[in-house]
């Protein structure tokens, strides 16, 4: 088949996990896919699959005129201050009918509908599964439930609190146990957003966007974190059989990240450690997915599951 030229943006513990499984998997899928070019803070790498070479620093839009990609994939870290310099390239390739396929939540959970639009109008495929709940089908779930209404979402959408509460449910401390989750790769660059419910709020903006046809941004969800969570807090809704979980809803106009106190019953009570849990209430059904939520592997198959879909016009 013809290959699919990419870009890549972004070189990071994500960026090398999906090198190695694009190369991996890609071929037996009947895909060629060749990543042409990086790009890095640190300047682009251009060369075949296999061998990279730096040439010059530059911005990531001389990286898609010196590329020339079918598709740009970007799993640069988020800055949530501007998006950039992801929006402006998303813009960018979007408008030469180039398809994106990103893992990085920041543009989507600050400018939304100016990129889907982007996409609609110039009709690029833009992928996004990566961004919430990342290997698990969630994004791509939603795909999959089109027709039927959505009136609610409520889930667990941070690897990285959810697997501190439940190392604090085991006993360990707090900063034990977020240490634990970086080394394991699940935190942010910056792991104050995953503790301060900033990542969950990222998660759900996209989430509620996609499904329920808002046009929200990470300003309008009310959110909080874990910062306040002690281990006598925990022992004590323990007693009560109960668990702390950082709960993400969208319902009606609202929008909230907090923690919430979850019983035996409730889908959410069981979800432990990097597993994370979507609840989908529709018109028609209620729906509920569950696994991992973070960790390199994790969102490179987030991506590469993008990748397929794209490629078969299955989405
Ligand atoms: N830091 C995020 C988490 C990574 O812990 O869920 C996945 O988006």
């Amino acid at each position: 088949s013809n290959s699919l030229r990419v870009l890549l943006v972004g070189y990071g513990n994500v960026g090398k996990a999906l090198r190695k499984m694009v190369r991996e998997r890609a071929p037996s899928l009947g895909l060629n896919v060749r990543i042409e070019g990086i790009v890095t803070r640190r300047g682009i790498m251009l060369g075949d699959s296999e061998e990279f070479r730096k040439t010059k620093d530059g911005t990531p839009i001389d990286a898609l005129n010196e590329v020339s990609p079918d598709l740009v994939i970007d799993v640069s870290s988020a800055n949530y201050e501007t998006g950039e310099p992801s929006f402006s390239l998303y813009m960018e390739a979007l408008s030469r009918g180039i398809a994106v396929i990103t893992a990085n939540k920041a543009p989507l959970a600050l400018k939304y509908a100016e990129i889907v639009a982007q996409a609609k109008k110039h009709g690029a495929f833009l992928g996004f599964q990566a961004t919430v709940m990342s290997g698990t089908p969630s994004i791509n779930l939603l795909r999959l439930l089109r027709g039927s209404t959505i009136l609610k979402i409520r889930g667990i959408l941070n690897g990285t609190t959810n697997y501190i509460l439940t190392r604090m449910d085991q006993g360990l401390e707090y900063f034990q146990a977020l240490r634990e989750a970086q080394e394991k790769g699940y935190a942010e660059a910056n792991p104050e957003h995953d503790v301060n419910g900033f990542d969950a709020a990222a998660k759900l903006t996209i989430l509620t966007n996609f499904a329920m046809g808002r046009n929200i941004s990470i300003r309008d969800v009310d959110f909080s974190g874990i910062a306040n969570v002690t281990l006598s807090r925990i022992e004590e809704a323990k007693r009560r059989s109960r668990k702390l979980k950082l709960v993400a809803v969208s319902e009606g106009k609202t929008s909230k990240v907090s923690l919430t106190e979850v019983s035996p019953e409730d889908p959410l009570y069981h979800v432990d450690g990097v597993i994370n849990t979507l609840d989908i209430h529709s018109d028609i059904q209620e729906v509920v997915i569950t696994g991992p939520g973070a960790g390199p592997q994790n969102a490179a198959f987030g991506v590469f599951s993008d990748i397929v879909l794209m490629s078969n016009g299955l989405i």
